[in-house]
């Protein structure tokens, strides 16, 4: 299963040239710093048979513990960057998942499912450490929201506010991100819960590991 489409943004000229040397050392480095993904993935919990979108995979070390942790789930994933998704194609190949994990080149802003993967909606979709890399976030959240088949959820982990850790933490963390064009969201939390709300959708949250990130769960009844 393989989809490719053409990238709309200049987000691709950007993160290409950000991860054109990081992603080779992309997973080894950030399984320090990109914490509560697996427990993101240990609470997907999709449908036999059910269908999980992942927006902006990187190298696809989400989606490959996906398939191996729900190995009747079907997965997908888009990404903006072309060098990921070199990454991306690879691992996927070694994994010998390429029949259930299929990858596409899409801005996460404007994006056609059915072109990219055949479908208009997912029953899982998973957006990890990728709405700090995207200017219009909140888009993001909506259209995920919109693409969810029913009884679908939309499930995100980022930076949290650092609140229960020490102080002086978070400038560090800042200054260190801001060398990669992160950028923490610190209305997350309240504005994924109005968008929710907004779509009819509930929404829990956490803030795990004394607030270094944030988890939502956004699901459509
Ligand atoms: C910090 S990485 C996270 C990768 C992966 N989700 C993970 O948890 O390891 C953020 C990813 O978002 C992608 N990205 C940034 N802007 C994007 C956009 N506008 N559309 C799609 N992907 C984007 C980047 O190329 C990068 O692969």
């Amino acid at each position: 299963m393989s989809a490719v489409g053409a990238p709309a943004s200049s987000a691709a000229g950007l993160m290409d040239r950000i991860y054109k040397h990081q992603r080779h050392i992309y997973d080894a480095s950030r399984k320090f710093y990109l914490l509560g993904r697996d427990q993101l993935i240990e609470g997907l919990n999709p449908p036999a048979g059910g269908t999980v979108l992942e927006i902006g995979c990187g190298t696809g070390r989400n989606l490959i513990k996906i398939a191996r942790r729900y190995p009747r789930a079907m997965c997908c994933g888009l990404d903006v960057s072309s060098e990921m998704l070199v990454t991306a194609r690879a691992s996927v190949a070694r994994a010998g998942l390429q029949d259930r994990i299929g990858l596409a080149q899409a801005d996460a802003t404007d994006f056609d499912p059915q072109a990219l993967f055949g479908r208009a909606g997912f029953d899982r979709i998973v957006i990890s450490y990728a709405l700090s890399m995207i200017p219009p976030w909140q888009a993001v959240v909506e259209e995920a929201l919109r693409r969810l088949d029913k009884g679908g959820s939309v499930h995100i982990v980022d930076f949290g506010d650092q609140a229960g850790l020490p102080s002086g933490f978070k400038a560090l963390l800042l200054r260190w991100l801001g060398l990669f064009h992160v950028t923490p969201r610190e209305n997350l939390p309240a504005t994924v819960r109005g968008l929710a709300e907004a779509a009819g959708a509930q929404c829990r949250l956490a803030a795990p590991f004394r607030g270094y990130a944030v988890h939502a769960v956004l699901t459509r009844g």
